[in-house]
């Protein structure tokens, strides 16, 4: 069976967290690591450029997206790891699929609404104002980096599945009007990973601002640490781990038996300042030996940026021929273009062909059984080539005697004669 494809992309406008790591990062690396896919990791910096205006932002995210990866343990020999402004098909299809897009179908899409209903609560007569373009047909360009590679799986956070949804529609509008070239693919949704939270107790997110960075320095990572919210509870009073930031944090990088003796030191009543600093040395023993190989990388940018070179000539080398055949599917052609036959087609000539071949070989039987009184009298003559040259040539008279429909006949005749007959004459 063909192995399916997995995709994923992180748009390139913050520094990679916690939250990122647990929920997309290391379930994708640990996908490349088995052998039962294949896999497409990208930056995504065009979807940065929709919601960032901020150019050293964009390039700084993109490197610590990028090192961070590598630092890992991403294995981009079997991964195919690339910057997605590094692949300009992508743009090339997007534009294809924008034509093949109701505009009605973007009308729903969750952000764009999302503006809207801010407009309208603020009052603001314009609807879409502070909305562009870019981010109005934003799940456009994310249906191409799909689509592209024929991608089966598509791991991501809730809030995009809406995105894949409409990446299905988009594809099926193109299959259905010129050829079934892409593949539907689907939204895989980690519910686990879904319940990262962040030092407020909400889900970790850029948005609320309460992310701890991946690899951040020790000493910044304890000062996180030391914000998260817990309640009034002394030590001593037994604590429930459920209900704890700090423990739900401790969870997501133990196994079930640290877990265990965790949950154990809550019942005991672990005091608040204790589970803190036991949670930072036990993220700091977990996270400090990908951080020296982070902060090796972003000190060897030259090296990354290598890697994802490579990565861009790998990931083209499916897009560009994928994108010839869109182009053709669309009509976008060279001018000599001649279309190759379909196999069905090839098939249907070949019968043709076939059926030809054997209509002529009947023509020919029926010829010669109008012909056999002559080729008898060739047989049984003494001197054959005399008699049959005779023949041939009074055959050739009537030929040049006859009219058009006639004279095709008596050509047709005359051919099998010679034919027949070519040893003697
Ligand atoms: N829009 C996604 C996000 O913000 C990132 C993304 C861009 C993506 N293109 C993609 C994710 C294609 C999966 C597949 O999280």
């Amino acid at each position: 069976m063909e192995k399916k494809t997995v995709l994923t992309g992180i748009t390139t406008t913050g520094t990679p967290h916690i939250g990122n790591y647990l929920g997309a990062i290391k379930p994708a690396i640990d996908l490349s690591h088995g052998d039962t896919y294949n896999n497409f990791y990208f930056l995504a910096d065009y979807h940065a450029l929709i919601k960032c205006h901020d150019p050293e932002r964009v390039a700084q995210s993109t490197r610590e997206i990028a090192a961070t990866w590598l630092a890992l343990g991403l294995d981009t020999d079997r991964a195919t790891f690339y910057r997605q402004t590094d692949v300009p098909e992508i743009t090339e299809l997007t534009w294809i699929l924008t034509c093949m897009c109701s505009k009605g179908l973007m009308n729903r899409a969750h952000a764009y609404k999302a503006s809207v209903d801010a407009n309208r609560d603020a009052g603001n007569a314009d609807l879409d104002d502070g909305v562009t373009m870019g981010l109005f047909s934003y799940p456009i360009l994310m249906a191409a980096d799909i689509l592209m590679f024929n991608a089966d799986l598509i791991p991501v956070g809730k809030d995009q599945i809406q995105h894949i949804e409409m990446a299905r529609d988009v594809a099926g509008r193109f299959n259905h009007t010129y050829r079934p070239l892409f593949t539907q693919p689907e939204a895989v949704v980690d519910e686990q990973t879904q319940l990262i939270p962040g030092l407020d107790g909400r889900k970790m997110s850029k948005s609320y601002n309460n992310t701890i960075p991946l690899f951040s320095s020790a000493d910044e990572l304890y000062k996180l640490i030391k914000q998260i919210k817990t309640d009034t509870r002394t030590p001593g009073e037994p604590k429930d781990p459920d209900n704890s930031t700090i423990f739900q944090l401790y969870s997501c990088f133990a196994n079930e038996q640290e877990r265990l003796a965790m949950r154990q030191q809550f019942e005991n009543g672990i005091g608040w300042g204790d589970a803190k600093k036991e949670l930072f040395e036990f993220l700091d023993s977990k996270l400090s030996a990908p951080r020296v190989l982070y902060n090796e990388l972003m000190n060897d940018l030259g090296s990354v940026e290598e890697v994802l070179l490579k990565g861009a000539e790998k990931a083209r080398g499916v897009a560009a021929p994928m994108m010839e055949q869109v182009r053709i599917a669309a009509g976008i052609r060279p001018l000599t273009y001649v279309a190759e036959a379909k196999p069905e087609e090839k098939q249907k000539k070949e019968k043709s062909a076939d059926a030809i071949a054997r209509a002529e070989e009947g023509r020919r039987r029926g010829i010669l059984m109008q012909l056999k009184p002559l080729l008898a009298q060739v047989e049984a003559a003494d001197d054959k080539a005399s008699v049959a040259q005779t023949i041939v040539a009074e055959k050739i008279a009537e030929v040049e005697g006859l009219k058009k429909k006639a004279k095709q006949k008596a050509q047709n005749e005359l051919d099998i004669l010679q034919e027949e007959l070519a040893t003697y004459l």
